[in-house]
């Protein structure tokens, strides 16, 4: 499974992607107004440092308008991903920008069949909100599961999973577990995938011991 990391903060980016378990970045209007720059500062930080997919959000309404901003955006840089909204005009824009051989990622899915119309559409990724989900007492994990099943049902889809809105590292887990192609993971949330008591008391423990080897 792919790791995408999932801000907009340089600094963020730049530590995960240094660990060399990151393989690309997702972006969305609100990340991208808490860094408090211009959106094409960002973009171009960012693509100076990693070397993989950048999703980066089209914030238009109509089709022609998501065309456009989607052009636009992926004339940044040869990663760019045009992230486009799960609405009828979102669909139509997916279309066009990817009969144009432009990347893109339909966000704010929460159905599975938002999701097989995305595919449909020729989505590269569609970007399931695993915990927006579970805020509304829903079990998100298994619209992961849902779409899993049903793109693996018809090998003339090629759309990626992109499970989003992810929480904690039980996300990442069972996203693995079933199956999803990527998890795009917040700065928080990496840093406590890499963390077990055990481990830090086992570091501890050999450290100690180590100092009784003679020299
Ligand atoms: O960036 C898309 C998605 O991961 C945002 O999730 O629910 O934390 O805003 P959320």
């Amino acid at each position: 499974m792919k790791f995408f990391i999932d801000t907009a903060d340089i600094d963020e980016i730049r530590e995960a992607y240094s660990v060399g378990v990151v393989d690309g970045v997702t972006t969305n209007p609100s990340l991208i107004a808490q860094t408090g720059r211009p959106f094409d500062a960002v973009l171009h930080d960012i693509c100076e440092i990693v070397d993989g997919p950048i999703s980066a959000e089209a914030v238009s309404e109509r089709a022609a308008d998501l065309i456009a901003e989607g052009r636009d955006l992926e004339a940044i840089h040869r990663n760019i991903v045009v992230k486009l909204p799960l609405t009828l005009d979102g669909l139509k824009a997916c279309k066009a920008l990817t009969n144009d051989d432009i990347k893109t990622n339909v966000t704010l899915c929460f159905s599975a069949n938002q999701a097989l119309l995305a595919a449909k559409a020729g989505a590269t990724y569609v970007s399931p909100f695993v915990g927006r989900l579970d805020d509304i007492g829903h079990i998100g994990m298994e619209l992961i599961s849902q779409c899993v099943t049903i793109f693996a049902n018809y090998p003339d889809l090629h759309t990626q999973v992109l499970v989003a809105s992810v929480r904690n590292p039980t996300h990442v887990t069972e996203a693995a577990m079933v199956g999803a192609h990527v998890a795009t993971i917040p700065f928080k949330v990496i840093q406590q995938l890499v963390r077990h008591p055990l481990t830090d008391s086992g570091i501890q423990k050999f450290l100690s011991d180590w100092t009784k080897v003679p020299a």
